[in-house]
């Protein structure tokens, strides 16, 4: 009877066939932060790359809602699974020749094995929104250019953007709490952001970019709203 146990313990150890299942997922869930400043698990929602939801079983570079995959993925017939994503996360470039994936690979596999067996639970089509770690991400969003940035149609007063003037080499944002800011012409980014968490057509937001407080970033819910809004004015 024991020795009976102790085989089928035996078995189960020796058959668990994918680093994904021997990974820890709360450790994967920190390594996660080396991807949430570009990938979402939340299902179509893309930034700099795509949604990871429903990742297990897909073909890479078929995500529909997904518009800047590069012709090397593509074209890669890779199919989504335990050891592909292995491969991938140890050496993008070396899998995928020009990809346009910006990230040199994990090359320890304790740490892959933790992030992937992290991903195959949030990736989950069933796995509940706080396991994404996506929350962790937002005081980190601003500083690493992406990350889960505030809905912009409720955004504070002091970030809604009423006017914005530009005179020599010097632009003036006026906001909805009345305040006006100069910007040299450089250190104002024009952005756009047609996605849900965008603002409200006709009401730019205006978001601190930089550590300095000397930079931001006036975010249009389109490009021809870039023109109209900006009068040339001394
Ligand atoms: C700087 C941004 C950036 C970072 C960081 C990044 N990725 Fe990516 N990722 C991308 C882009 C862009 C693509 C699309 C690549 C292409 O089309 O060649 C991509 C593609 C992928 C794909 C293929 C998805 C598909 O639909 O085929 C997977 C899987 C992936 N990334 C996982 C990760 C993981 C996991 C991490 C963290 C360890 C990570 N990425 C880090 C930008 C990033």
């Amino acid at each position: 009877m024991k020795r009976d146990l102790i085989i089928v313990l035996l078995t189960v150890s020796f058959m668990t066939p994918s680093l994904a299942q021997s990974g820890d997922v709360t450790r994967g869930q920190q390594n996660f932060r080396a991807c949430a400043a570009c990938h979402s698990l939340e299902p179509d929602r893309n930034m700099t790359g795509p949604s990871l939801a429903g990742l297990w079983g897909r073909k890479a570079g078929t995500l529909p809602s997904f518009d800047r995959y590069s012709d090397a993925l593509k074209s890669s017939g890779i199919l989504w699974n335990d050891q592909t994503l292995d491969q991938w996360l140890t050496d993008p470039e070396r899998m995928v020749p020009d990809n346009a994936m910006p990230f040199e690979g994990i090359k320890n596999n304790g740490a892959r094995a933790d992030l992937l067996a992290f991903l195959k639970q949030a990736t989950n089509p069933g796995a509940a929104p706080k396991q994404t770690g996506q929350a962790q991400m937002k005081g980190m969003g601003g500083m690493m250019g992406g990350g889960h940035d505030p809905n912009l149609k409720k955004i504070e007063p002091a970030k809604q953007v009423r006017a914005i003037t530009y005179c020599h080499d010097t632009y003036r944002v006026t906001t909805a709490d009345g305040k006006t800011r100069a910007f040299w012409e450089r250190n104002l980014r024009f952005k756009t952001d047609s996605s849900k968490d965008g603002p409200e057509a006709g009401a730019p937001a205006i978001m601190p970019a930089g550590m300095m407080g000397d930079r931001a970033s006036v975010i249009f819910a389109s490009p021809d709203e870039i023109g109209r809004t900006i009068k040339t004015q001394c």
